[in-house]
């Protein structure tokens, strides 16, 4: 690590939470601590009401006992509706962050991860490869587009307050903003066999310059897309789906993020994954006015090949 990457994320010490690194942290922070007081508050005044009914009503008191009321309904009602609307506020509350956590500014630089046991392997647009390593610039949204080879792992940085469950055979996206240069832990978060606990890494966030230096640097490699075009036609996709062909098949240029209209008369988005079931269970969503003779590429394609040919297919 060199000297201008202090080591935020690693640094020994007791805390509370992680230290918030991230444009979202903050927001998950405020609403996990107005959850914590609003909680608080409450068991607070149940237990302050039980401790003081126990002694003022306890066998033998004094207190008054004649003419107890029978009649309420003011009272019922604001028990009721009072938790009910400060509870239904942190749902509005964490659906409103939750949202906002899903959907990925249109700018965010797309890193691809494929979780495997046991490690993360990730991929970045021009080519460049990491293993359980992961470098982004500071300040710039970054969306992680991610997918297991075998079972369920789940991408968590805890100073991001980011944390998703990785799964084999879909794509499951979450995006984040650093706020902060230096090194953060990358955790996998869901038991995935015998060396779960070892499948540890590091979020490594760099100034914008030097990691621009740093994604042009590694070994050169043809980028994704570059990648993605060579399968294309090496795999007999464009024998169909490129203009000038001669067979009846929908033209993918530029689909990636284009509705598309079914045979049985949905409509989808072209997201990532119905490229990815279009490639390997394609039966399963007809595109309207074409006939399904689509082979499945199932088996054929490492999840490295999809990502390629899925990166090539975006506008
Ligand atoms: Cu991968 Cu636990």
């Amino acid at each position: 690590m060199n000297s201008d990457t202090p080591d935020a994320g690693l640094a020994p010490g007791f805390r509370l939470l992680a230290q918030s690194a991230s444009t979202a942290a903050g927001h998950t922070d405020a609403l996990f601590l107005a959850m914590v007081l609003l909680c608080g508050a409450m068991a607070l005044v149940l237990a302050g009401l039980v401790l003081f009914f126990a002694i003022r009503y306890r066998a033998g008191s004094p207190a008054d006992r004649s003419n107890p009321p029978s009649n309420a309904r003011g009272l019922e009602a604001a028990w009721t509706l009072l938790p009910l609307l400060l509870f239904f506020g942190v749902f509005l509350w964490s659906a409103w962050d939750y949202v906002q956590q899903r959907s990925a500014p249109s700018d965010a630089l797309p890193v691809y991860v494929t979780g495997k046991q046991w490690m993360w392997k990730l991929q970045h647009r021009n080519g460049r490869r990491e293993i359980n390593e992961l470098h982004v610039p500071l300040g710039q949204p970054v969306k992680l587009l991610m997918t297991s080879e075998d079972v369920i792992h789940s991408f968590y940085v805890p100073a991001f307050r980011l944390k998703q469950d990785v799964l084999p055979g879909r794509y499951a996206s979450v995006w984040f903003t650093a706020t902060q240069l230096g090194d953060f832990r990358l955790f996998c978060a869901e038991y995935c066999g015998s060396e779960h606990s070892a499948m540890i890494g590091r979020v490594v966030v760099m100034e914008p310059a030097a990691y621009a230096r740093w994604l042009g640097e590694g070994p050169a490699e043809p980028g994704l897309v570059q990648r993605g075009a060579a399968l294309f036609r090496e795999r007999g996709c464009s024998g169909c789906h490129a203009a000038g062909s001669t067979v009846h098949a929908p033209l993918l240029d530029g689909i990636g993020g284009r509705t598309v209209h079914l045979q049985d008369g949905r409509t989808m988005v072209a997201d990532e994954t119905y490229l990815r079931d279009a490639l390997l269970l394609p039966q399963k969503d007809i595109a309207a006015g074409y006939a399904p003779t689509m082979p499945s590429y199932a088996g054929q394609l490492s999840e490295d090949d999809i990502q390629a040919l899925i990166a090539y297919l975006q506008p």
